[in-house]
């Protein structure tokens, strides 16, 4: 990110290792039971007091963006945090927000979610704000289902429509990020989902692999039905040597799981030769204890 802010962030992408639907509310909205890590690769913001509201785009994926505060979640958590501190009796001034977009959109890896959650945290530290408990993560939820994990930003178990979070301590994985590039929408993978009452997480042993190995993700057959891409990207992925492939979130993005972060670079860079049209990332997630 060119530029000097004073303050950044950084918005990982978010990745569900594991995702069980268990039911549906009243609302509409689906119970989840998700396993979550975090990447080393993701957005990047940076904030500066400025004469007025300000909102600039860089990176490979920022062409794509909306820049209104209704289409944008990042203008969207600036509002809303904004009228929080005022209504606390809070300064909140003009400011410039740059977002660097290097996540493809609409593609599983909470891109949005995840830059919503840094705008909070960056604008907070702009802000110096101190909000009473609960009102942040109340702000977080409003944003979307994936924003309070987002906010958390680590190795994490989370239930309900996702905002009932549990930390959990996990290794670092290296991994491959593929993506073909074809958005998809999240309402419309849940509305082709067939199967909605499914078991919960299992998560037992030691081997962290294995035990993510014996779950799965149950948003897998709708995103294949509707992107048929997601099968060549997972045979892709296969093929470079993953130990394990699964998709995140409702798509069209998979990951696989490496042996160890230079051989993720090596299979992302043969993989980027062959298919330069599609998104490849090496990175290692987060590891976090408990
Ligand atoms: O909360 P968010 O706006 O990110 O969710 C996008 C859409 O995904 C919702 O409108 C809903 O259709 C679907 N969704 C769901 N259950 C969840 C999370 C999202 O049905 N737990």
């Amino acid at each position: 990110m060119s530029g000097s802010f004073a303050v950044t962030e950084n918005a990982p992408a978010k990745i569900n290792l594991a995702l069980h639907v268990t039911g549906q509310k009243a609302d509409g909205y689906h119970l989840l039971d998700m396993l979550v890590t975090f990447a080393g690769h993701g957005d990047r913001l940076g904030f500066e007091a400025s004469p007025s509201d300000q909102f600039t785009i860089s990176g490979r994926f920022g062409a794509a963006l909306d820049i209104d505060s209704r289409g944008n979640l990042v203008l969207k958590a600036r509002d809303m945090l904004r009228q929080a501190a005022v209504a606390q009796g809070h300064h909140a001034p003009p400011v410039h927000i740059h977002l660097e977009k290097n996540l493809p959109i609409a593609s599983g890896i909470g891109g949005g979610s995840a830059d919503a959650a840094a705008a909070l945290r960056g604008l907070i530290r702009l802000w110096s704000l101190r909000l009473p408990g609960g009102r942040l993560s109340t702000i977080a939820l409003r944003l979307g289902a994936d924003v309070p994990m987002c906010l958390a930003n680590r190795p994490l178990i989370a239930r309900g429509i996702g905002e009932q979070i549990e930390p959990v301590a996990l290794p670092s994985f290296a991994i491959v990020l593929a993506n073909p590039l074809k958005a998809v929408s999240t309402p419309e993978i849940f509305r082709l989902l067939t199967a909605k009452n499914n078991p919960p997480l299992a998560l037992r042993g030691s081997d962290w692999l294995a035990a993510i190995r014996a779950n799965r993700n149950d948003l897998e057959p709708p995103a294949r039905r509707l992107v048929p891409e997601i099968e060549d990207v997972s045979a892709a992925l296969k093929n470079a040597g993953a130990s394990l492939v699964r998709m995140s979130g409702s798509g069209a993005t998979c990951f696989g799981i490496f042996d160890s972060i230079e051989t993720a670079r090596a299979a992302a860079a043969k993989l980027h030769s062959d298919r330069p049209d599609w998104y490849f990332q090496a990175t290692e997630t987060l590891c976090g204890g408990r």
